[in-house]
Formats: structure tokens, C-alpha cells, sequence
């Protein structure tokens, strides 16, 4: 059986800590080399996940094979359980996977003698994300116990919110959501979120660090908006209200302008947006090595 990292609930508070040091290590500068094969499996776009993965396995001395959207053959109609056997079958220690769908219940792939590690399925998890989101706030704060984070934007559709909040509260921060109604889940009850809100300027004199959340209309069902300039009005980050930020923001990118956050400040001294990225090669370093290694 492979070990895997499919959903950040499969994390316990040691095992996080214990990536957080790896992560550190490797941000340092430590080497490691790990040999054999990694398939990235990647049904949808990616620059910043996919890249950061690539060079991680180049840094630990993985090769790594990438087949993109509408390259395997799940377009013929093989199931993703049977191109894991595939993978496996053609000698793969690891597979690095993005998928349109939710990947729920998944115990069953973990049987596999392969190593799975989710990259985004559909709007369920992004764990490396939520590591990335977790340790850059640690760097930047210290620690993140009792800091009020704020996530704005499509909360419903976010897998980066789903992974990164519960890793947020599991260290001790207080959660706050801000968003359209119809972008708010109904049940908010597994996140333990401490305040709702509907009023962006509330929400902000609330908030020690903000992570605003991309639209993410590719996976609307409905009409969720009125319209992308009225959302931005009320829930995008604008000069004005970067002004009154009480401390940084961060976004998992890709940042739509004008729709998320007015472009001029998307790079300022109050953006963690280009740093997460930084993080995300080594984060995904320690995944990798965690995954293969046992620690
Ligand atoms: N944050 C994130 O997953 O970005 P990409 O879609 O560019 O990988």
C-alpha cells in the first residue's frame, strides 16, 4: 500500500509539524535524492502547481512524465482506479494527480502500491495548497494561533479554501468567510467558521490577514453574480480597502484582475501572493519526500 496525500483531514498536527520542518529544511537549501518515476495526471490547467511540482521532483531526483488535459486515455473512457493500475503497472512510484471531479470516497486508491498525492480535485481538496497557505502565514506572523484569517470570495466552489481553513483551525486561528450569499456554503458547520460576513468592509476591520479566492466560473451551474463588475465593487480588493488592510493578503492564484484584486496592488508590500508561490516548490519538495521516505 502506498502512502498518499489525498486530503488534508488525513493530516494529524505532528505529521503537519513535521512537514513544516522538512519544508524549512529544504527552503534552506538541503539536498536529497530520491530516484524512480513520477506520472503527473493532469485533467485540467496548471501553471504554478504543476511547475513547482516538476521542479521539486528535479531537485530530489525524480523523473517526472506529464500527460495534460485530453492526453490520457480517461477521454476514451478508462476509469481513474484502472489508469492507476496502469501507472503502477509501467512502474511509477508516484502519481501526482488534478481532476475536475471529487475525488470522495478515495480509501480504496490508497490500497494501491502506489503513491498518490492530489494536486486539485474538483472543488473537494488542494492540500499542497493549503500547506503552502498555512507555513507562508507562519513565516509572515509567527504563528497563527488567535490571528483572525478572512477568506473572501467563492467560498463554494474553493478547494483551496476547504484544505486551508481546516489547517488554519487546527492551528488555532479564528475563521472568517465574506462573499456573495450564493457563494457561501449553506453547511459551514465542518470548518468551524467564527464570524459571516456579507460586508466586506466589516470583514476587513475584523481581519489580521485576508485570502481573497478566485471566481471560479468555469464551475458555475447557475447565475451566481450579477455581474463580474458588481462583484468586484463589493468584494474585491481595491486600492481603497488595501489602504485599510491591518496586515497582509494572499491569494492561491491565478488572481483574475479586477475581479479578485485591482492589478496595481496585487504585488505590494502587503501581498504574500508571489511568496506562496516561492513556497510552493519546496512545500511540494516535502511532500514528495514525506510521502516517499516515511518522514
Ligand atoms: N494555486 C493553483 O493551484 O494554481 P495553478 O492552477 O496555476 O496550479
Amino acid at each position: 500500500m502506498g502512502k498518499g496525500l489525498i486530503s488534508v483531514r488525513d493530516l494529524n498536527k505532528e505529521e503537519i509539524i513535521l512537514l513544516r520542518s522538512l519544508f524549512e529544511d529544504f527552503k534552506r537549501g538541503r539536498k536529497e535524492s530520491l530516484e524512480g518515476h513520477c506520472a503527473f495526471l493532469f485533467l485540467e490547467s496548471s501553471t504554478r502547481t504543476r511547475l513547482s511540482f516538476e521542479k521539486a521532483c528535479n531537485l530530489l531526483n525524480l523523473r517526472s512524465y506529464y500527460l495534460g488535459p485530453k492526453e490520457s486515455s480517461i477521454e476514451k473512457g478508462e476509469s481513474f482506479g484502472d489508469t492507476l493500475k496502469t501507472l503502477q503497472a509501467l512502474g511509477f512510484r508516484v502519481v501526482i494527480f488534478r481532476v475536475p471531479f471529487v475525488l470522495f470516497p478515495y480509501q480504496q486508491y490508497l490500497e494501491e502500491p502506489i503513491s498518490l498525492i492530489n494536486a486539485g480535485d474538483g472543488t473537494h481538496q488542494h492540500p499542497t495548497q493549503g500547506l503552502i497557505d498555512l507555513f507562508t502565514a507562519l513565516e509572515a506572523y509567527g504563528k497563527v494561533e488567535g490571528l483572525k484569517v478572512l477568506f473572501v470570495g467563492d467560498i463554494l466552489h474553493s478547494r483551496v479554501f476547504r484544505s486551508s481553513a481546516y489547517l488554519f483551525k487546527l492551528f488555532g486561528a479564528r475563521l472568517g468567510v465574506c462573499g456573495p450569499k450564493t457563494l457561501i456554503p449553506l453547511d459551514l458547520s465542518p470548518f468551524d467558521v467564527d464570524m459571516v460576513f456579507d460586508d466586506l468592509d466589516s470583514a476587513i476591520e475584523w481581519a489580521d490577514l485576508c485570502i481573497w479566492l478566485r471566481l471560479q466560473e468555469e464551475r458555475f451551474k447557475e447565475q451566481f453574480i450579477p455581474s463580474k463588475e458588481s462583484y468586484f465593487l463589493q468584494f474585491g480588493l481595491t486600492k481603497e480597502r488595501h489602504e485599510r488592510l491591518k496586515g497582509y493578503f494572499m491569494h492561491p492564484g491565478p488572481v483574475n484582475v479586477y475581479v479578485d484584486i485591482e492589478s496595481q496592488i496585487l504585488y505590494s508590500d502587503k501581498s504574500l501572493v508571489l511568496r506562496q508561490v516561492e513556497n510552493g516548490v519546496y512545500v511540494r519538495m516535502a511532500v514528495l519526500y514525506w510521502v516517499l521516505t516515511n518522514g
